[in-house]
């Protein structure tokens, strides 16, 4: 009989027919006789066996790991007893090979293990994604921004796609990729944020995911140069809203992976003792969070004048308690995380830490020791600590100026932001998710490189 021609993924509805499949040799074992193959094509793995005396099954010795191959056979299901990958195997009455592979020394397999040199997995990372962890994490990165997506469409936010060569930035000079566009200055972008505010008159709320790039000389687990950036603008809200908001969606969408067997399952492989977070999400004021710090003896390194770390004479970092004002740094704010152990939304930062949009906190918690706070939120993760940035904006044109002054940003090319104000001004605030961050946070991986298809850091942009 004619042969089906199937994924591996959808097999299941073949059973006891004539299949064809196409794929990539993922294993290869010979016992006597037999020749058992792992077949791969992205959608899942078979079972391919090779049997009886044949001159195929000869030729089939020199079949080697990578190669890509078509068989035909009968799909049957394994006996009582035995595991197959579907509960079924592919008995194989011809085949042909398709894309030969360099095997023995020559395969890139040889190559890749728990010991490898982190720059030759990261120049073969082509080859590396082929693997069963590596592409695990990209199946799981696909359904995430699903049902991201699907989360924030049922709450009414719309899509968009912003622009990622701009005239403006967002978080500061320090950290923009600076290009020639057509002889004038532009950047590559920092977050769509003031893009997603234009939007609210326009489409109410809205969201994108889109690339973020930062020039930032920070060789860490959790910073990348280009990473994608989700980013959502909601108006007509408070900073209360805001954080709830926020909550929401990392709740209902990991909900949603859960609740599906596809996506449940990648999590089972890659984080076993994932627990999904609680509501409400705990809320720490900046001002308690230097306390808590001081109190946990959790210090930071003492810095000049210059913001360079200060050393002993021995060269040892010379370390001092935090104080109001202080930025709490990446070190101290995973510790932090790591003792509380569940999602923290830290609150509340001196204005002078944060960007020149931000609102100012009204009330009697709004200021103190001389400093003024703002409606702006993080949002730490066990794990990996800082994964949302997000805050309520200056609604007030005069305010804005001074926002605008204070950092020492020209107006000029902001005027179509700073127009949000003049024509019908609102409250509002949004916010970015760092999807690498995120799934290092669901996927429990150490870095945030593994999250990436193609991982930029400093000095990394092959392949
Ligand atoms: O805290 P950030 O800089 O905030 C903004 O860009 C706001 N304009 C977003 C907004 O309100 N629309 O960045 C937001 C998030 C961080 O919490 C972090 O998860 C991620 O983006 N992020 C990075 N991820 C990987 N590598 C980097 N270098 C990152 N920088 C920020
Ligand atoms: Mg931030």
């Amino acid at each position: 009989p004619k042969a089906i021609k199937s994924k591996i993924g959808s097999l299941v509805a073949h059973r006891n027919k004539r299949v064809r499949v196409s794929g990539w040799i993922h294993r290869l074992r010979q016992q006597k006789d037999i020749i058992f193959i792992v077949l791969r094509d992205g959608t899942g793995y078979l079972q391919v066996v090779l049997t009886g005396l044949t001159a195929q099954i000869y030729q089939a010795l020199t079949l080697t790991i990578e190669s890509s191959a078509e068989f035909t056979g009968e799909l049957k299901e394994v006996p009582e007893g035995k595991t197959a990958p579907g509960g079924h195997e592919l008995v194989v009455d011809y085949w042909k090979l398709l894309g030969e592979s360099p095997g023995g020394d020559a395969a890139f397999t040889n190559q890749l293990n728990d010991k490898t040199d982190p720059s030759i997995l990261a120049d073969l990372r082509h080859l590396v994604l082929r693997g069963e962890t590596a592409s695990a994490v990209l199946r799981l990165r696909s359904a995430l921004l699903a049902a991201f997506r699907d989360t924030l469409t049922s709450h009414d936010l719309l899509e968009v796609t912003p622009p990622c060569l701009v005239q403006t930035s967002v978080e500061g000079g320090a950290t923009l990729f600076k290009l020639d566009y057509y002889g004038q200055p532009a950047y590559l972008t920092q977050s769509s944020q003031l893009y997603l505010e234009t939007c609210l008159p326009s489409l109410g709320d809205v969201f994108c995911v889109q690339e973020s790039f930062r020039a930032e000389n920070s060789h860490t687990r959790r910073h990348l140069s280009e990473y994608t950036h989700l980013e959502g603008e909601l108006a007509f809200i408070t900073f209360d809203d805001l954080m709830t908001h926020i909550e929401t969606l990392i709740c209902e969408t990991l909900d949603k992976l859960l609740a599906n067997h596809a996506s449940a399952a990648l999590i089972k492989q890659l984080n076993p003792s994932f627990v999904p977070p609680s509501r409400p999400f705990l809320r720490l004021s900046y001002a308690s969070a230097i306390d808590w710090l001081v109190e946990h003896g959790i210090k930071r390194q003492e810095e000049d004048e210059h913001e360079n770390g200060v050393v002993d004479a021995e060269g040892k970092p010379v370390m001092v308690d935090h104080k109001l004002g202080d930025d709490i740094a990446e070190a101290a704010e995973r510790q932090m995380t790591d003792i509380i152990g569940k999602p923290v939304f830290l609150y509340g930062f001196p204005a002078e830490l944060k960007s020149f949009y931000m609102k100012k906190m009204t009330g009697p918690d709004g200021t103190k020791g001389g400093y003024t706070f703002t409606e702006s939120c993080d949002l730490l993760m066990p794990n990996v600590g800082e994964i949302v940035g997000g805050s309520m904006r200056i609604a007030d044109m005069e305010e804005l100026f001074a926002g605008y002054k204070r950092e020492g940003i020209d107006p000029t090319s902001y005027y179509w932001f700073t127009d949000q104000r003049k024509y019908g001004t609102c409250e509002h605030g949004g916010y970015g998710l760092g999807v690498e961050r995120f799934l290092a946070y669901l996927a429990n991986r150490y870095t945030v490189r593994e999250c990436s298809l193609y991982p930029r850091w400093p000095g990394r942009a092959t392949p």
